[in-house]
């Protein structure tokens, strides 16, 4: 498993497979008011410099990204330029040459990503997010199974979040809608009690309709205190909802701001919202 989280294949997201991860996870006090983290935002990947192999290209050039308790931070870019690998980078998936990893003010940089799931990451990839056969409710003991206390109060979080999965609890997860495994795939890593969460594309392939459904419950989840760092094709609808918004070209920062800024920005609009 040299690259466990790569897209390609299988579900290998340790954060549901994780058999070695068996530290206890502290949950964080997700459920106050938001503070900011001291010395810096609560989730920092700085600078960040890397590839997908040692001695392969840079994909990411001194890229920069950040969230705070409370906020939704929001990467956006043409296909290929390097929102997930950014992602992946700030979940311990790629060698970085230079730059750092910081959560909570503690440099994360060497750590494994299921070590960063046992620190408070959970992390949702683009693709393969779910066991497709396994039910609604498995998939969801999977997503706690670094936790040896109760999950039922967190389970019914998540269906309180999301109602139609609690009605389709015992249904294999791959008959389910786009939406509604999207719903899954996020509710699977809110149940490790996670101190940031991070989406890659969570509303890729669903509705306009859908997309609005699943960035209000987005919202209401970082209202809770939790930070959100999302990758979103929908770029004008995302920033809208953004504290914190990326765009990304060629691995690199291209501009950076809070969303309305960024929606205001004639540069921005013209290259990437269509005017
Ligand atoms: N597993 C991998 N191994 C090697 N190179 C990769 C891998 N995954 C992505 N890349 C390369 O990294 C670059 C950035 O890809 P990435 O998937 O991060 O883009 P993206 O912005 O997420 O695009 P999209 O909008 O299509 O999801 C591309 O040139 C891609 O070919
Ligand atoms: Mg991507």
């Amino acid at each position: 498993m040299s690259r466990p989280f790569d897209d390609k294949g299988y579900n290998r997201d340790a954060s549901i497979v994780n058999p070695k991860g068996q530290g206890e996870l502290t949950p964080g006090p997700q459920h106050g008011k938001a503070r900011p983290a001291p010395g810096g935002p609560f989730l920092i990947g700085e600078a960040m410099t890397g590839g997908y192999s040692k001695s392969g290209p840079d994909i990411l050039q001194t890229c920069t990204i950040a969230v705070d308790k409370g906020e939704i931070g929001v990467i956006v870019g043409p296909n290929g330029a390097g929102k997930s690998t950014a992602m992946r980078a700030l979940f311990g998936m790629l060698y970085l040459r230079g730059g750092s990893v910081r959560l909570d003010g503690e440099d994360i940089t060497e750590l494994t990503p299921q070590a960063r799931v046992v620190k408070g990451m959970g992390f949702v990839p683009q693709t393969h997010n779910i066991f497709t056969s396994m039910s609604v409710e498995e998939n969801l003991e999977m997503g706690a199974f670094i936790r040896k206390d109760d999950i039922r109060e967190t389970m019914e979080q998540v269906y309180d979040l999301f109602p139609i999965l609690r009605e389709k609890r015992n249904q294999p997860a791959g008959e389910l809608s786009g939406g509604q495994r999207q719903q899954v795939a996020v509710g699977r890593a809110l149940m490790t009690r996670p101190k940031v969460l991070m989406l890659d594309e969570p509303t890729a392939g669903v509705s306009p309709i859908v997309m609005d459904e699943l960035f209000d419950r987005i919202i209401e989840v970082a209202r809770t205190g939790l930070p959100v760092l999302m990758v979103e094709q929908n770029a004008r609808q995302a920033l809208e909802i953004a504290d914190k918004g990326y765009v990304l070209v060629q691995g690199a920062n291209a501009h950076t701001g809070t969303g309305k800024d960024l929606l205001a920005d004639p540069e921005v609009r013209q290259s990437f919202l269509g005017g």
